[in-house]
């Protein structure tokens, strides 16, 4: 595995990758403290690439004022050693300097989708992601990007951002990787005190029930679902819900308040972000009608 740290570098080792026609090439970005669900994108992409990158990089852009950049977890000879077990080929880890050398002028920013769910609560978080994205993108030239479903809104943007822009990369949504009890896998899991992360198992615990209410044929409607989903979070004493909702997916529209989820024709996402302490906890679930 090759360690890069300048976007010259790394081109110069992909134009050599291209020239002998190692491709294609498959790009998993992500921001480090890799874990299970970072290791299954990099395993679809070792099978379906014959160059896969992994990008490391804590973007500053994507945090809001009072959030989590400094204290986000980081540990490069831990995430290193598991980027070469996946079978990574080249760990490109720019500096700040390196991605930002003064302060973006120019930012991609994806309207609508960008304004409901997290968008919502972190203004400008998605068009920092977009920005570094299409960044990392540009430098990489993947022809195929996976990002997983554990981060769902994510991945609409960012398909959006690709259609829009008539990017040449394939965007590959990957499922959400769970700890065996449920807990959607997460950097800042290791944020959780003991008991936050006990009531944490709320919110896989919510998701779960609703999908089987609504199969089930007791919970009918979208307000129905956000309903049963907030009372089943709010029985954890530490959890503070941010949003429960249900929307279409990934258009993330509104399903008509009475519309009977069962009988639609289109996905429909169960999405919820809760707040324990200062750890602010997403997780989803699709939900496709037969
Ligand atoms: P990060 O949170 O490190 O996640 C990197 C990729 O791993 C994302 O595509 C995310 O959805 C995926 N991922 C994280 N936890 C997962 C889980 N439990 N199961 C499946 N996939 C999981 O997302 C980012 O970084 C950043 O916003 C980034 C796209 C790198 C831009 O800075």
């Amino acid at each position: 595995m090759q360690i890069i740290r300048t976007i010259q570098a790394l081109r110069t080792e992909l134009s050599r990758v291209t020239s002998k026609g190692m491709g294609p090439i498959g790009f998993v970005p992500t921001m480090g403290y890799l874990h299970e669900g970072h290791g299954s994108l990099l395993e679809r992409a070792r099978m379906e690439c014959g160059t896969v990158v992994l990008s490391i990089f804590v973007n500053p852009i994507q945090f809001g004022p009072g959030e989590d950049f400094e204290t986000y977890p980081r540990d490069e000879a831990r995430d290193l050693h598991i980027a070469e077990e996946k079978g990574v080929d080249i760990a490109f880890l720019p500096t700040m300097e390196e991605m930002y050398p003064q302060p973006v002028k120019t930012k991609v920013a994806v309207s609508e989708l960008t304004t409901l769910l997290c968008g919502a609560s972190r203004p400008g978080h998605f068009d920092g992601v977009t920005t570094v994205v299409n960044k990392l993108f540009n430098i990489v030239k993947p022809h195929y990007a996976y990002f997983g479903m554990k981060d769902a809104q994510q991945v609409a943007v960012i398909q959006q951002m690709v259609t829009d822009l008539n990017l040449e990369v394939q965007v590959i949504p990957c499922p959400l990787v769970r700890e065996q009890d449920g807990l959607a896998m997460s950097s800042r899991n290791v944020y959780l005190s003991p008991e936050e992360r006990r009531q944490a198992l709320s919110l896989s615990q919510a998701l779960s029930a609703a999908l089987e209410g609504i199969t089930k044929g007791s919970l009918r409607t979208a307000p129905e679902v956000q309903e049963h989903l907030r009372s089943v979070i709010s029985k954890a004493p530490l959890a503070q819900i941010d949003y429960a909702e249900v929307l279409l997916f990934p258009q993330l529209q509104a399903v008509s308040d009475d519309a009977t989820l069962s009988s639609l024709s289109e996905t429909v996402i169960l999405a919820v972000a809760v707040k324990f302490g200062k750890t602010r906890l997403i997780d989803n679930v699709l939900y496709q009608p037969k």
